[in-house]
């Protein structure tokens, strides 16, 4: 299984501007449970640091750009985020971390789950520990 895996938006737009329509088990490949989104976020700040052991999650930088990298354990990969017509897919058991976020930059969220801190790991060695339990 691939660790990055994107969904390409088809673009809706016209003469007058653009547009994207994001539907669950459509072009978001679960049922959407959630929406939220980063900005403001300030200079030199890393976010995530986390992985999720159920939920899934579409990322799509709607304004400005912001850097992805994603961690199975296995591999780790290093995404730059900068398009509102593609979202990054993030599965469950992947550790995310969030750099480099331009100071405009919008980052959508779209999630399978409801908001759950249970259902974070936020240390790496038991997100590592956490796979291993599953092999
Ligand atoms: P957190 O998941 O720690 O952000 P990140 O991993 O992107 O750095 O979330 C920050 C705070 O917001 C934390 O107190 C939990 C809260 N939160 C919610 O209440 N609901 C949500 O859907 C999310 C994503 C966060």
């Amino acid at each position: 299984m691939d660790l990055i895996n994107w969904v390409d938006f088809p673009p809706l737009g016209d003469a007058r501007g653009s547009l994207v329509a994001l539907e669950g088990n459509k072009t978001v490949p679960f049922d959407i449970r959630r929406v939220y989104y980063l900005f403001d976020t300030k200079a030199g700040v890393s976010r995530g640091f986390h992985a999720h052991r159920r939920l899934q999650q579409v990322a799509v930088c709607v304004t400005g750009s912001c850097r992805m990298v994603l961690d199975d354990g296995v591999r780790r990969e290093d995404v730059l985020l900068d398009s509102p017509v593609r979202g990054l897919v993030i599965r469950s058991m992947v550790w995310r971390e969030m750099h480099d976020f331009t100071p405009d930059c919008v980052l959508l969220v779209l999630a399978s789950e409801h908001y759950d801190p249970a259902d974070y790991i936020r240390d790496y060695r038991q997100f590592l520990s956490a796979l291993d339990g599953e092999a």
